[in-house]
């Protein structure tokens, strides 16, 4: 296995296109309420992707994918498929994961929004998920090594009684949407490949109300719950500095440093 290194050119050029798929979610939250749905998302997206943007959405045809962007409600783990038929009522929680490719790199980021007056369980749900993305980040530095990310992720999810999703995990990133390394959201301290500086990948977390078990649709992109209780995710692209992180997919609403 080889974990590429960014040169200071590709790094520039992912700090660019991590900004375009942060602002993207930034411009999708203001329409994200009951009754719009998760096709007419999907248009909005598609639309500033290529004519404010300039850029290319990724998961389009991506293996087949039939549309710009992913959208994942309430049962949905993720690779949601917007439709026109899907509309969000009051008390969903709905994830939106946007890919960019611009001048060939990639920025991948998505979150998880709440629509309209949600319950306690989707409110905790998603904040926690969220804090188990930045427990994820914060292993983020040379020296350490993949699986005190996973170690991080899991503890946290389950410190909060939610289960982690092992079937999907973050992915190193750049000319290539899905490349080496898997980043797993489970797994022991001190295991895996040590970060170096130039690495860039994904953390996405998926957490799960009830079991742990997912899955597939026969449409062979939709992810459930085995159980159909409530699941979230949270996704940012990481650059592995000298000394910590940077998160190229940083948005205003974080709440964590965007670099160390
Ligand atoms: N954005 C997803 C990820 O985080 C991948 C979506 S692939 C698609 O890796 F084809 F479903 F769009
Ligand atoms: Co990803
Ligand atoms: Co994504």
């Amino acid at each position: 296995m080889t974990i590429e290194i960014k040169n200071s050119e590709d790094i520039e050029k992912m700090r660019i296109v991590g900004a375009l798929a942060a602002k993207q979610l930034e411009m999708i939250e203001a329409h994200i309420k009951p009754g719009i749905s998760t096709g007419e998302l999907d248009r909005i997206c598609h639309d500033y992707t290529v004519n404010v943007q300039n850029a290319i959405p990724a998961p389009l045809n991506y293996r087949g994918f039939p549309k710009s962007i992913c959208t994942s409600v309430n049962h949905v783990v993720c690779h949601g498929i917007p439709s026109d038929d899907k509309i969000l009522k009051n008390g969903d929680i709905v994830n939106v994961d946007v890919t960019l490719i611009k001048d060939g790199y990639h920025g991948d980021t998505s979150k998880t929004f709440t629509v309209g007056k949600c319950g306690v369980l989707a409110e905790r749900l998603a904040a926690t998920c969220k804090e188990t993305l930045y427990k994820g980040i914060a292993q983020v530095k040379p020296g350490n090594h993949l699986g005190d990310i996973g170690h991080a992720t899991q503890v946290h999810a389950e410190k909060n009684r939610f289960s982690v999703v092992k079937e999907y995990c973050g992915h190193g990133i750049g000319k290539v949407f899905h490349d080496e390394p898997q980043i797993l959201h489970y797994g022991k301290k001190g295991t895996g490949a040590e970060m170096l500086p130039g690495m860039i990948f994904t953390i996405e977390p998926m957490i799960n109300a009830g079991k742990a078990a997912v899955k597939l649709l026969p449409d062979e992109w939709t992810v459930v719950t085995k159980d159909h209780k409530l699941t979230a995710q949270w996704e940012h692209t990481i650059l592995v500095t000298e000394t910590g992180y940077e998160i190229l997919t940083f948005r205003e609403d974080d709440t964590i440093a965007r670099s160390t």
